[in-house]
């Protein structure tokens, strides 16, 4: 079977990447982990990539002089990499119409969308006192976490959860759909009528 070429986005830890990493092992999961792109120098999960042998790149904003070049060096610095989709993993920037325009983008969500988008999700689940939230696989479009959506996985929030709780049995979730999604999506491929996302 050929192997469905991916880039990683990352901001973080990184073990939304690990798990696919780890999926990739097998040649039955039909994923290659291309390259792995992060907004910042010497995040661990660049470091888990480089472990790996992946090549990374980063591309961080301050480094150019406005969000528009940022966009388009990001768009460059994917495409050398000829990814069928890319994913982002934990990438905690707003993606830019170039990257958008040349790439498919999926993203992983930590709350059930359309309730909590943004950068504090699970912060803001538990400050609203919900007593369900979970996670949320969507494809990215130029609103902020308001692109058609995959797949969907509840969480339970127990009395005494943090923010730090919460998240980690989010992601326990998270991990398990992503590298669920990003395999059917390579092997199966998928189309987008509307809102719907099908994946035959
Ligand atoms: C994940 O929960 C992901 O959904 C979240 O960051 C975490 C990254 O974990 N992303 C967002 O909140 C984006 N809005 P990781 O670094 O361990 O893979």
């Amino acid at each position: 079977m050929s192997l469905t070429p991916i880039v990683v986005l990352v901001s973080g830890t990184g073990s939304l990447l690990q798990a696919l990493i780890d999926a990739g092992t097998d040649l039955g999961y039909g994923v290659r982990v291309a390259a792995v792109g992060a907004d910042r120098p010497g995040t661990l999960g660049q470091a888990r990539a480089e472990a790996a042998g992946i090549p990374t790149f980063v591309c961080r904003v301050a480094d150019f002089p406005s969000r528009a070049d940022w966009d388009a060096a990001l768009a460059q610095n994917i495409a050398a990499h000829a990814p069928a989709f890319v994913v982002s993993a934990g990438f905690m920037k707003l993606l830019g119409p170039v990257t958008l325009g040349q790439h498919t983008v999926v993203n992983t969500h930590p709350a059930l969308l359309p309730s909590f988008p943004g950068a504090h999700a699970v912060r803001d689940a538990l400050a609203y006192g919900v007593r369900v939230t979970g996670t949320t696989c969507h494809l990215v479009d130029a609103g902020v976490d308001t692109g058609p959506i995959i797949e969907q996985h509840a969480v339970a929030v127990e009395p005494d959860d943090t923010e730090d709780s919460l998240h980690e049995r989010i992601k326990v979730l998270e991990r398990l759909m992503l590298v669920d999604v990003v395999g059917r999506l390579a092997r199966q491929g998928f189309t987008v009528t509307g809102r719907k996302v099908t994946i035959p």
